[in-house]
């Protein structure tokens, strides 16, 4: 029987760094560092350096660094924030979390990033906020969403949780806005062995009033100045998250070089639409996807095959429950179109070379209906 190729290779990725790992635990148990700390504050400064920016924030999540990020920079109830529609939950929701309304752009048809003429077409003067999303590990464009920002006289900020190792003009993504949001959850391009994220910023008020947020909104003296809330970043996270980042570079090189394979299987079969780059942007392959004519054809082709697929995301966030309703201004075809057929195939950098041929070699002869066909 053929083994699996897996989606995602966790365990292989602790085996290659066993030893380090235990050591790093042992050093966290022995000095009880468990809650931020020495660990954290050092993970802080190397991630801030690795990014070439002044400040950096570790957190308990993507989710929670999005919400605080938002918190900090005044948004509220009464506000509007616009968020592209294809992208996970947590972008949205975090702008509930603080009473504000999500309105959903599109995302472009080529690229799948945040669409600038649907989000100039949104923007009211109840907008307080753009969020900019790069999707996948692609960039989506900062100089457009920059200059709308700019024009309108309000910040964006970048939901970098996808783009760890993304560059743009050969600066790192998650550096151009009024802060970058990073997700540190274990599949992630850097991901901790639990839950994590980080706000990075050169605004260094910014990142100490997330630092205050995030620990129960307290003055050294324990007075508790407004609404704060417990999410810190674990010190075991910051600790084993220092170990990942020196890899960081080498396992997004690795990812970029089977995507680039994977790119040619695709123009091969011709039934397979895979997601562009803007030019000058580096794609770090968090996720590679592809768009067939028909998503259940394609899966149950790759399983036939022992090929592990998933669904990045199924459901447009204009059209989920939560959201339905309230936030609804019209349909966005680009998004229901990529919901409707993306499919991810497995890309991680510890896949063995064996691994990425049956990968290429299954993409490369799909016969199906292309999207154009079907
Ligand atoms: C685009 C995007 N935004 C936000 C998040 C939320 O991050 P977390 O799961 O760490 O809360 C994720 C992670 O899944 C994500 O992919």
């Amino acid at each position: 029987m053929q083994s699996i190729v897996p989606m995602q290779c966790l365990q292989r990725e602790y085996e290659a760094d066993k030893e380090t790992f235990l050591s790093v635990f042992d050093a966290v148990c022995s000095a009880s560092a468990f809650c931020d700390g020495d660990f954290v504050r050092a993970f802080e400064r190397e991630f801030a350096a690795h990014l070439a920016l002044r400040g950096c924030s570790g957190v308990n999540s993507g989710t929670s660094a999005l919400f605080l990020t938002m918190k900090a920079l005044g948004v509220g109830r009464g506000d509007e924030v616009v968020v592209p529609s294809a992208t996970f939950f947590a972008t949205a929701s975090a702008v509930l979390m603080t009473g504000a309304t999500p309105v959903f752009a599109d995302c472009d048809a080529r690229t799948w990033q945040i669409s600038p003429e649907s989000v100039a077409s949104l923007l009211t003067e109840k907008t307080k906020l753009i969020v900019g999303v790069h999707l996948y590990g692609g960039a989506f464009d900062t100089n457009a969403i920059g200059k709308l920002a700019g024009e309108a006289g309000i910040p964006y900020i970048e939901d970098a949780c996808q783009a760890a190792g993304t560059k743009i003009g050969g600066k790192r993504a998650g550096t151009f806005g009024a802060a970058g949001c990073f997700s540190f959850y274990p599949t992630k391009n850097i991901g901790a062995f639990g839950e994590g994220g980080a706000v990075v910023s050169d605004d260094e008020a910014l990142i100490r009033r997330i630092g205050f947020l995030k620990k129960h909104a307290q003055t050294p003296d324990g007075d508790h100045l407004e609404l704060g809330f417990n999410m810190r970043m674990e010190g075991l996270q910051g600790a084993f998250l220092r170990v990942k980042l020196q890899s960081l570079d080498r396992a997004v090189e690795r990812r970029r070089a089977i995507a680039a394979y994977y790119r040619q299987a695709a123009e091969r079969s011709g039934a397979l639409r895979y997601q562009q780059s803007l030019p000058g942007t580096e794609h770090s392959y968090h996720l590679f996807v592809v768009a067939p004519g028909s998503r259940a054809d394609f899966t149950a082709y790759m399983r036939d095959r022992g090929i592990e697929t998933a669904v990045h995301y199924p459901i447009p966030l204009h059209l989920q429950t939560a959201f339905y309703g309230g936030y609804y201004r019209g349909a966005l075809p680009n998004a229901e179109a990529l919901c409707r057929r993306c499919v991810s195939v497995p890309v991680s950098p510890l896949l063995t070379d064996a691994e990425t041929e049956r990968v290429y070699e299954a993409l490369r002869d799909y016969r199906g209906a292309s999207p154009e066909e079907s």
